[in-house]
Formats: structure tokens, sequence, C-alpha cells
């Protein structure tokens, strides 16, 4: 059967295939969907409505999912407007200078991850994932994307500096994914 998957990022799409295959399930892309406005005020709204507009505009179950970080000193802030909270090259040091001085037990922070599947029959599956840790000092690590070069687990190490084995068995994608995976497979088998 196949699923469409409502992302432009073909490293989430990968991800999401290796998950769904096993299940029996095609996720696959479709050209010119209309991007949804990520206008909920949690991850799970908002992958839902990516959810549901690309269920709705193609007739097949969707998939799609939000993701972001939430810095207590900041308010939990830049949470779900993590992708455009500062330009492209400049989040990393945005956030290490607005937490500049503080001590790492004010430093705590989680990344979120939601993920959703909407069917044209209007049910809906939606799992989320958290990972605790800390905003580092400074940049560390080769490895990840975004701000895993600032987001410390509990032993010290960054998100950048795990292997991505390392980083699947505890992040937020990880554990979202894999209540997810656990949630489809129930529904499939109702
Ligand atoms: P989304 O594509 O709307 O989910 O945007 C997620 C935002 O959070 C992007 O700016 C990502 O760089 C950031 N983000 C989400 N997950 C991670 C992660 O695992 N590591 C680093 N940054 C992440």
């Amino acid at each position: 059967m196949k699923y469409v998957i409502a992302t432009h990022n073909p490293g989430k799409l990968a991800e999401l295939q290796r998950i769904l295959a096993p299940l029996g399930i095609d996720a696959i892309t479709v050209d010119g969907l209309t991007d949804a406005e990520e206008t909920g005020t949690t991850f799970a709204e908002n992958a839902y409505l990516k959810a549901a507009l690309a269920c709705k505009e193609t007739g097949l179950p969707a998939v799609a999912d939000d993701s972001g970080l939430c810095i207590d000193a900041l308010g939990g802030e830049p949470g779900v407007r993590t992708a455009r909270y500062a330009p492209v090259g400049q989040r990393k040091q945005t956030v290490l200078a607005k937490l500049d001085g503080l001590p790492r037990e004010k430093r705590t922070a989680r990344f979120v991850s939601a993920v959703s599947c909407v069917y044209p029959d209007g049910r809906e599956i939606t799992a989320e994932g958290v990972c605790e840790g800390y905003i580092g000092t400074e940049c560390r690590g080769e490895g990840g994307f975004g701000y895993d070069p600032i987001f410390e687990v509990e032993d010290g190490r960054t998100f950048a500096e795990l292997s991505p084995e390392e980083k699947d068995a505890i992040s937020h994608r990880g554990v979202a994914l894999r209540l997810f995976k656990q949630k489809l497979q129930e529904e499939l088998e109702k």
C-alpha cells in the first residue's frame, strides 16, 4: 500500500522508508503538494496539519513530522519556531549568545519530535519522542546536522559527537519513530 510522505527533506524520507518498508508500506513523495502552514502550538499539531493536508490533496494515507529544540532558559524557545529561529548559518551562534555565562544546570534543553499519519477516512496516529540534554558552550563534533554540535547528552558528548547508531538509539526522532512504528503496526492489525 502506498503512503505519501510530506517532506522535502531526503534524509527524513529515507528514514521513514526504512521504518515503513517492513510493514509492507511503499513510502512515496508527490510533487506539487502545498506546504502546510505550521500554525500549531505543539510539534504534534504541526505534524498533524502537514499530514492532513497531504492526505487531503492526494487521497492517500499521509505521514509527516515536526521537530525542534526547546530551551528552558529561553522559556521553551525556539520550540515550534526552531526551523525559522535565525538565518541559516547563524542559528547555533544565536542560541550560544543568548545563553552566554549561564552555568550548566541552567542550560537544560530537550529535542522533541512528533510523527503523524492521517488516513482519508479521518483516522490519525501520532507519536512523540523527547531527548533531554544541555546546551553546550561551544560547537563540538562533526556528525549530524542542525543544532547537533551544541546539544549535549547526559555523558557530556554532543549529538554531533555520536555515531548515527548512537544518536538513533536515544534521539527524539528515534524514540518517536519506534513508537510510531508500533502504533502503526497495531492499526494495521485491526
Ligand atoms: P522541521 O523540519 O520543521 O522539523 O524543523 C526542525 C528544526 O529543528 C530544524 O531547524 C532542525 O535543524 C532542528 N532539528 C530537528 N531535529 C534535529 C536534530 O536531531 N538535530 C539537530 N537539529 C534538529
